[in-house]
């Protein structure tokens, strides 16, 4: 089994290079399947969730090339089959894009229905009513989700909740539907608008991507693209607190400031100084942080997916803070994990009090998904002693090279696959 080994306590200092938006990356390798003239996809980041994505379209007939490690051209001219089958769905919730990719070029798609994640219930009700607002047929039986219809039409759709997903599956069907769509409470998200700027270069006509009502007019067919993904905002959310955590002063290059508003406001409200630049930010953390409180909210409010990294932070800041997660009701997993390094925090419904401790000690801890994955890590970049890290594979389905940009930046971890890698690793390190 891969483990993360790290020993903590080197400030992170230096320049790291942000990739490509894996969530963006998801909605626009699905929309590649909607022409059958070839689409080049560039700065798609090397992860799990991508290359996973990548096999279930090719399992339907897609040819995807790679052109080299962050481009790829992708060819649905000869797709054979509407089914995007449980394998898939299980390891990417995201597969569930290439039911309106589907739905929208051929009328009619298949695919498992995603089964419950580690980060609260996920409904997909809202995808299913845009669909069928859209006059599909939809069938939910033995575990799949069918939609199908003869003449995919606009309309005008209210979502009752803020969600990326399903804005952005409605955004693809509705793109080949006849007709005008309306979404209103539209998810307003980075990645939301890089998906509908990726179908616009196919020729698709949407409006208002990153406000809350989204103008689609229907397309007969969508063409062939050039396209390079916008930069991840919460790798690059990840690495700002890496600095602010470990004391550190990094240089974070390849970003999108304005992506990243939200972010560095909290940053710099709990001490950290941040330099903006047209595509880079430095973060410095030159003393000890202080308290906030801080509550997940859509875009533009402070993103659900940066919560485990600023809680970690505050655990170690001054004074009590408070954390409240609005989207996802399971997104503190990690906090018992991190009650055995040392921090003192405590979890009421869908808030957590956090009581700022000075150190946090290494241990040997499991990362329970993605995010909360990447906050364990800057914990134990910070900690006394050496921590091991179980379950990466959860880390490695959102960060390229993680371990080896923060190597890059000073810090002490490595990949390691057995007791004798751990062995050497401590010889190394002393
Ligand atoms: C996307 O998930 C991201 N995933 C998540 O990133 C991210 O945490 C989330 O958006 C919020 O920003 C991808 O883009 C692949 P939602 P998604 O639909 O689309 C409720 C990561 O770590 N809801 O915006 O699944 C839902 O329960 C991941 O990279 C319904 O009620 O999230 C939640 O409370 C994890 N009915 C809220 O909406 C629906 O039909 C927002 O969910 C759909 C969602």
């Amino acid at each position: 089994m891969e483990q993360y080994i790290i020993k903590g306590g080197s400030p992170l200092v230096g320049e790291v290079e942000i990739g490509g938006a894996k969530n963006a990356a998801l909605g626009i390798l699905a929309a590649s399947v909607m022409t059958t003239e070839p689409v080049i996809i560039e700065n798609l980041p090397d992860v799990r969730d991508t290359a996973v994505l990548i096999q279930a379209m090719e399992s339907i007939g897609t040819r995807v090339e790679r052109l080299d490690r962050h481009t790829v051209r992708v060819n649905a001219a000869n797709i054979s089959g509407y089914t995007i089958d449980d394998g898939y769905i299980k390891k990417i919730r995201a597969s569930y894009y290439m039911l309106g990719a589907l739905l929208g070029r051929f009328k009619t798609a298949e695919v498992a229905l995603p089964g419950g994640c580690n980060i609260g219930s996920r409904p997909i009700d809202q995808h299913l009513k845009g669909f069928r607002a859209l006059g599909a047929k939809v069938e939910v039986s033995r575990g799949m989700i069918s939609a199908k219809s003869e003449n995919l039409s606009g309309n005008h759709i209210y979502m009752d909740v803020v969600t990326v997903g399903a804005t952005i599956n409605i955004m693809l069907a509705a793109t080949l539907a006849t007709g005008k769509t309306i979404i209103e409470n539209a998810a307003k998200e980075p990645h939301v608008v890089d998906v509908a700027n990726f179908l616009n270069s196919m020729g698709a006509s949407i409006k208002g991507a990153g406000t809350d009502v989204i103008r689609i007019k229907g397309v007969e067919r969508l063409h062939g693209t050039t396209y390079s993904i916008i930069p991840d905002q919460i790798e690059a959310g990840t690495f700002m607190f890496a600095a602010a955590i470990t004391k550190g002063d990094i240089m974070i290059k390849n970003v999108i400031p304005k992506h990243l508003e939200s972010i560095s406001a909290k940053l710099i409200e709990i001490g950290c100084e941040i330099e903006e630049f047209d595509d880079c930010l430095r973060v410095a953390a030159p003393r000890r942080l202080t308290n906030t409180h801080v509550k997940t909210l859509p875009y533009p409010g402070f993103p659900t997916d940066m919560q485990p990294q600023i809680a970690t932070t505050l655990a170690l800041s001054e004074g009590t803070s408070i954390v409240t997660e609005s989207i996802f009701e399971n997104r503190f997993k990690y906090v018992g994990e991190l009650q055995r390094m040392g921090a003192n925090i405590k979890v009421e419904g869908n808030t957590a009090i956090i009581e700022g401790v000075d150190s946090f000690t290494g241990a040997g801890i499991s990362a329970p998904d993605l995010r909360a994955g990447a906050a364990l890590v800057l914990a134990a970049l910070v900690a006394d002693g050496i921590s091991i890290i179980d379950d990466i594979v959860y880390i490695e389905r959102g960060y390229e090279d993680f371990p080896e940009k923060l190597t890059a930046l000073g810090a002490s971890i490595e990949k390691v696959e057995s007791e004798r890698d751990i062995q050497k690793f401590k010889l190394k390190v002393g």
